[in-house]
């Protein structure tokens, strides 16, 4: 079974309980976030560091490294300081 979810407004595919942050990665997405002009991504993988985190169908802060991708998600980059 496979998820599609759609990011930086283009649909992109996963398999069935892969995280967001699996989904970007096996799509060539290495950094999805802004941090006073570093570009970020995983850096813990397990839901420490808040480095992953995006907006999930308009919710903000979610965790792409925690966040099971489900199919018909809207993920949007943040930027923070
Ligand atoms: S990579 Fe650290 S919280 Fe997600």
């Amino acid at each position: 079974m496979s998820v599609r979810i759609r990011f930086d407004g283009t649909e992109i595919a996963g398999r069935d309980g892969q995280t967001i942050a699996g989904v970007l990665l096996a799509n060539g997405h290495r950094t999805w976030r802004d941090a006073d002009g570093s570009a970020r991504g995983i850096f813990c993988g397990i839901g420490v560091c808040q480095d992953c985190v995006l907006t999930v169908n308009g919710v903000e802060g979610v965790r792409a490294c925690q966040r099971t991708a489900c199919d018909g998600d809207v993920i949007e980059r943040e930027v923070r300081s």
